[in-house]
């Protein structure tokens, strides 16, 4: 692509499509889970590839307005907050992974953009992070797979983990409260495709499904958010 070298444009910060449509956030974004050249052939290890916010806007031209990232609710409120669920803990570490030293499990590498509702890259965006461990379970005593990051001055984030193991009641899932500095919180939850739970899980919500792609003996998964903020 020949807009692969070019930078975001310094004064907006908003990415502008490609002489082919192809929004620079969208080559930022490819070379990020670049791993796999599976990952930019399109299909998934795990079902149909759920659309990205940033394809959303590469695909309309003009269109400026995304959906804000839905939290696991039916919608019809403006980004109404999720119940975060009996495991959150504040005061989480600030780390790029997750994973406690020696954890079982298949390595996961979740990555993506944080956008505002007009496609702006949102930078310094704090994203809190927790799961269950691969057994399905949470550490309420301490902070393994706990941690916060924030977005860098392109709206991208890294996480590094492990897949998050079953517990009854629920599919599989991350938590995540996301907040852009001196807004509200978004709090909510990712999901993986193909999962047999998703039919039967109640807060499940397609939405919310991560692009997941076999890399290796891991998983590689995208998802962006979009904030309800200008
Ligand atoms: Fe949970």
């Amino acid at each position: 692509m020949d807009d692969e070298t070019r930078t975001p444009d310094a004064a907006s910060g908003a990415p502008k499509p490609g002489p082919r449509g192809v929004s620079r956030k969208a080559v930022l974004r490819a070379a990020m889970v670049a791993g796999p050249a599976a990952v930019l052939m399109g299909g998934t290890a795990a079902g149909a590839a759920p659309a990205l916010a940033r394809e959303a806007r590469a695909g309309k031209d003009g269109e400026q307005r995304l959906e804000p990232t839905p939290t696991c609710d039916d919608g019809d409120d403006p980004t109404p907050p999720q119940t975060e669920g009996p495991y959150f803990k504040p005061n989480s570490p600030r780390r790029d992974s997750i994973v406690p030293p020696g954890a079982p499990g298949t390595r996961l590498k979740v990555s993506g953009f944080v956008f505002g509702i007009t496609c702006r890259p949102l930078a310094n965006v704090l994203l809190d992070w927790w799961q269950a461990d691969a057994y399905g379970q949470y550490d309420n005593t301490g902070y393994r797979f706990r941690g916060h990051q924030f977005t860098g001055a392109d709206g991208s984030f890294t996480l590094t983990t492990l897949r998050p193991g079953l517990y009854p009641g629920r599919t599989r899932h991350l938590h995540v409260k996301v907040q852009a500095p001196n807004q509200r919180i978004l709090t909510s939850q990712l999901y993986f495709p193909g999962e047999p739970r998703n039919q039967t899980d109640p807060i499940f919500d397609s939405r919310l499904l991560m692009n997941v792609q076999q890399d290796g003996s891991g998983l590689v998964a995208a998802f962006d958010f979009v904030l309800n903020v200008s």
